[in-house]
Formats: C-alpha cells, sequence, structure tokens
C-alpha cells in the first residue's frame, strides 16, 4: 500500500519524538511492504521564526495532499508570558484544525501494569482503566464570537454550537462505543448552559439509532471528580471543545504518565496523530523525551488512517515490551537504569 503522510514535527521536544515515531513507521512499512510518502511541513514557534506564520498555506497544501498527518507538538515559552504577542504559535494549531475540518479529537487512558505506581491516583483506583474522550475540536468557544467593549475594560467569548456540528461529534461517540463497552457519557453543563442544554437534546434524539448503546449525561464538574475517584467506570465520554481541553489533560496523567499517551483527530478528508503532551521546551534537544506517545500515534495511523491492524498491534505490543523489559526514558524509568529518546527508538524498530 502506499500511504501518503504529512510529517509536522513543530517545537520544543517535537522534532525529537517525531524522529523515532519515523524511524519506528518506516522499518514497519519495510516489514509489511508498503511504501510511505512523507512530506515535511513546518509549524507553530518553528514557522513563525521562518515565514511569520505558524501554519503556512504551504504546510497546509501539504496536509490537505496527505492521507494522514503526523504532528509533534507546538509552543514555545517565549510567546507564553506575552499577552501582547500578536502571532502565537497555537494559533497554528487551531488554524489547521479549522481549515482541515478536524472536528473530533480522539484522547484514550489506558494503563500499563507496570506504570501503575507512577500515577498520582492509588493503583486500584486506576488499574484497568480504558476510557477514551471525543472532544469537539472545531467549534465551541475556542472559535466563537470575542472581543472588548468598554474601551478594552471588558472582554467576552462566546460558545456557540449548531445541531449538526453536535451530531457529527455524537456520531463519532456512538460508532466509537459500539466497538467497546457500548457505554456512551455526554459531559455538558445543561444546568446552567443552553449550549449544553442543545447537546442533550441532540443526542437524546440519536439515542434510537443506537439502542444498545447505554448513554448517560453528567455535569463537567461531576465528572472532574468522578474521574479521578473512578475512571473505570467510564468507556467513551464526548464533550465540547474546552470541556474536553481541561478533562482530557486531568485524564492524561491517571496512566502514570503523560508521555504515553497518543491522540488522533477525525477530519473530513484526512486524519491527524499526535501524542496528548506538549512541547516540553525545558527538554528539547537533550534526547531524553519520551517517545513512546508519538510511536504510538504512529500505531493509531496505521489502524484509523489506513485500516492497518496488524502493523499497529505490532507497534502497541512492541511499546508495551519496552515498557516491560524497561527500555524507556527516564520519565517512567522508576528510578532505574533509563535510555535516551534514540536509544528506546531503535530498540522497537531493531524488534520490527
Ligand atoms: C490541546 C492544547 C491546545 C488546545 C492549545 C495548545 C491551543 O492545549 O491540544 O489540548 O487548547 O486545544
Ligand atoms: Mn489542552
Amino acid at each position: 500500500m502506499e500511504l501518503n503522510i504529512a510529517l509536522l514535527p513543530g517545537d520544543g521536544i517535537g522534532p525529537e519524538v517525531i524522529k523515532e515515531a519515523v524511524k519506528v513507521s518506516n522499518a514497519i512499512a519495510k516489514k509489511f511492504k508498503h511504501r510511505i510518502n512523507w512530506k515535511f511541513g513546518i509549524v507553530g514557534a518553528a514557522a513563525i521564526g521562518k515565514v511569520g506564520n505558524p501554519y503556512p498555506e504551504k504546510t497546509h497544501e501539504i496536509c490537505v495532499k496527505s492521507d494522514a498527518i503526523l504532528f509533534g507538538a507546538i509552543g514555545d515559552p517565549k510567546f507564553d508570558n506575552n499577552p501582547n504577542a500578536k502571532i502565537r504559535p497555537e494559533q497554528g494549531l487551531l488554524k489547521m484544525r479549522k481549515k482541515l475540518g478536524l472536528y473530533a479529537n480522539l484522547r484514550p487512558t489506558f494503563t500499563f501494569k507496570s506504570q501503575l505506581e507512577n500515577s498520582p491516583l492509588r493503583k486500584e483506583i486506576i488499574e484497568g482503566t480504558d476510557l477514551i474522550f471525543v472532544r469537539e475540536l472545531t467549534g465551541g468557544i475556542y472559535f466563537g464570537k470575542r472581543g472588548r467593549l468598554n474601551n478594552g475594560e471588558t472582554a467576552y467569548d462566546t460558545c456557540t454550537y449548531s445541531r449538526d456540528e453536535i451530531k457529527r461529534l455524537a456520531l463519532v461517540g456512538f460508532e466509537l462505543a459500539m466497538k467497546r463497552k457500548k457505554k456512551l457519557c455526554c459531559v455538558d453543563k445543561a444546568n446552567v448552559l443552553e449550549s449544553s442544554r442543545l447537546w442533550r437534546e441532540t443526542i437524546q434524539k440519536m439515542e434510537k439509532k443506537f439502542p444498545e448503546v447505554s448513554v448517560n449525561y453528567e455535569f463537567v464538574d461531576a465528572v472532574a471528580m468522578r474521574l479521578i475517584q473512578w475512571p473505570k467506570s467510564y468507556d467513551v465520554l464526548i464533550t465540547e471543545n474546552l470541556f474536553g481541553d481541561i478533562l482530557t489533560d486531568e485524564a492524561s496523567v491517571i496512566s502514570g504518565s503523560m508521555g504515553l499517551m497518543p491522540s488522533a483527530s477525525i477530519g473530513n478528508d484526512t486524519y491527524l496523530f499526535e501524542p496528548i503532551h506538549g512541547s516540553y521546551p525545558q527538554a528539547a534537544g537533550k534526547n531524553i523525551a519520551n517517545p513512546l506517545a508519538t510511536i504510538l500515534s504512529a500505531a493509531m495511523m496505521f489502524q484509523e488512517a489506513f485500516q492497518l491492524k496488524k502493523e499497529a498491534n505490532l507497534i502497541n505490543e512492541l511499546v508495551e515490551k519496552s515498557i516491560e523489559k524497561g527500555v524507556v526514558t527516564e520519565d517512567i524509568a522508576n528510578g532505574k537504569k533509563s535510555y535516551s529518546t534514540s536509544e528506546v527508538g531503535d530498540w522497537i524498530t531493531n524488534q520490527i
């Protein structure tokens, strides 16, 4: 099979972890007789530095022409503490999501046996956790009308959703639930927000089409609580953009390391795969960042974008094996011998 993949390493540790995912993907391609055409694009602070735009048109063209996008991370501290910076790396990410129509963001949380002790939660609470968030990614308060009034002394952001936006997102959730434990939790704030009431109303109507899926509705504040009290009670959770942003960060540490969780974004015509962690600028260039989340994102890519299950499974198994054998970076080495970013990637590549 011929796979056209856009490669967007981005900022911070992005390039280092992407490099390992590329190594692994190329080895998989060789073993299973595929051809990968990588097309490199600049994005984020790296792109601001080069062309003054965090998501240049040229990068967009590369993405549009590809079957899938493998993305590293975006963000640079030099922009963070400057509220007046007009151009920010994050704008590139938001522009990319919007222009590519990446409306559904899949963020799983699952556990690895050897990492249970690293979680901030007790082992018995997290063992067996296997949940996935479907976060709406191109609407809501992120993209609503915003501005300043009253000579700049008052500011506002608005959260707007249409029934169609909710429906297409919920459909991803229902279909995913059908492939899993058939449990769907709709996270909203319908006791306060009108947009949440439209979410509830829309999803309630869809329930009839999926009689096998048991659906429940929970308020976002209660979910924030129950997520750390009893994460195993969840299977698929669907929610709007901002709630999803917050809850998926919370969920990402349950497993013991943020450096382990992959993610996928589904668009109208393309898919994007990226690690859940950010650009971790303090570690950039040191060859210490954990490449496993990005390697697992590559596995998700083989599976979701190309339906190449065997390929994906092999990567997943080898990641698990590397963790079991302790061939891991220092963040998850539990004080034992640790390996560099590239050594972890090399080990998995050699196993393939
Ligand atoms: C994420 C990030 C982004 C978001 C930022 C960088 C704009 O936090 O992917 O979760 O808020 O969506
Ligand atoms: Mn976030």
